[in-house]
Order: structure tokens, then sequence, then C-alpha cells
């Protein structure tokens, strides 16, 4: 059986080293696993006046997304050594209203990035302490902090194959951990 799997990228710019980085781990993945990115671009920031009997209509179609996923892919970018506000919008907009969490069971793993050395390991762990509370089982091992990002491709094409080859064990990882978190 293949698995559903959204994708989350942490940079609304156009020209995003961190979706460049996420559309390549779908590439690199096994077959089994159906990835698509899950737009969070256009989520009305959180509110919880909002959350009435008719919530912002993107907040629903979000939340129907994320719950007829099998799992989750964050990928971040890091902004002052944290997560990026819009993807910790996201996270907050599908974690409410409180008891119908669609995070809760699902099974996945952050990728961070950085056109810096340390490959936003702040940004990772800061999406890694929502995961806690949100009850999502996290891939601990392999971790992915990619730094060096800016010098890793030509336009949109992976030029470093040794990073290639990372992602693809990292995937292959990802979808055993996947099933074994499934149903
Ligand atoms: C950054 N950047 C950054 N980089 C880093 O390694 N650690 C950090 O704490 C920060 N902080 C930070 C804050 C803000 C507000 C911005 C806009 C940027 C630099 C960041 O890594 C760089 O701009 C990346 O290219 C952003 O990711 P995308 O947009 O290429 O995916």
């Amino acid at each position: 059986a293949t698995r559903k799997i959204a994708v989350l990228v942490g940079s609304l710019r156009k020209e995003s080293f961190t979706r460049k980085l996420a559309k390549q781990l779908m590439l690199a993945a096994p077959p089994t696993l159906e990835l698509e990115i899950v737009d969070i671009a256009h989520l009305p920031m959180y509110n919880q006046d909002d959350e009435t009997d008719t919530p912002p209509p993107r907040w629903t179609e979000f939340r129907d997304r994320i719950r007829d996923v099998d799992g989750v892919l964050f990928c971040t970018p890091e902004y002052n050594r944290s997560l990026p506000a819009v993807l910790k919008n996201a996270i907050d907009v599908g974690s409410r209203p409180y008891g119908k969490a669609v995070w809760s069971g699902k099974p996945c793993a952050v990728v961070s990035n950085s056109p810096g050395a340390l490959g936003g390991f702040g940004a990772n762990h800061a999406v890694r302490q929502c995961l806690v509370f949100l009850n999502m089982p996290c891939m601990q091992s392999p971790e992915a902090y990619i730094g060096g990002i800016a010098n890793k491709f030509d336009g949109d094409k992976l030029t470093d194959e040794s990073l290639n080859g990372f992602l693809q064990q990292f995937m292959e990882c990802y979808a055993t951990w996947v099933e074994r978190h499934a149903d």
C-alpha cells in the first residue's frame, strides 16, 4: 500500500532553498510514499475568536487535508534560531479546536536547512518541541540539518550527489517509520 504524506514547507519565497530541498526529498523517496506539498501560505493567522461553527474556510480545508494523510514531513528554514511564523501558524491551525488536533499520532520527520553551517538546528528542534505536545511520533534518527544549502543547487537542480544519497537514505528510513506507525 502507498502512504500519503503531507510535505509542509516553512518558507514562502519563490526561490526558497527549503522548497527546492523539499522537492528533492520527494524525488528521493521510495515509491511507497505519495508525497504532496500542502500549501500553508494562505492560512489566516490563528485567532481563537474565529474558532466558531464557521471557522475560516482555509483552516477547514487545511485541517481536512492533514486529517487525510498518513504522515507529515516538515521542511523548515531557520528564522532567529527557531521555526518561521508561517510554519508555526500552520501547526497552530491544525492543533485546534482543543481535542480535535489533526496531527495526533501521525508519523513525521523534520528536515531543516540553512545557507549557514549549523543547518537550521535551532529550527529543527523548535519544531520537535511542538511535536511532543501534538503527540506526533517523530523519527529521531537519522537527523537532517542541511548546512551550506546555497551551494548545493544549480537553479532547481541538486548538484551535490552525496547529499542526494543522504536524502534517499533519509526517505527510506522515514518510509519504514511511517509503516511502523501506520493505522
Ligand atoms: C534568517 N536566516 C537565518 N539563518 C540561520 O541559519 N539561522 C537563523 O537564525 C536565521 N534567521 C533568519 C531570520 C529571518 C527573519 C530571515 C529572513 C532569515 C537566513 C535564512 O537561513 C536564509 O534566508 C534562507 O535562505 C531562508 O530559507 P529559504 O527561504 O531559502 O527556504
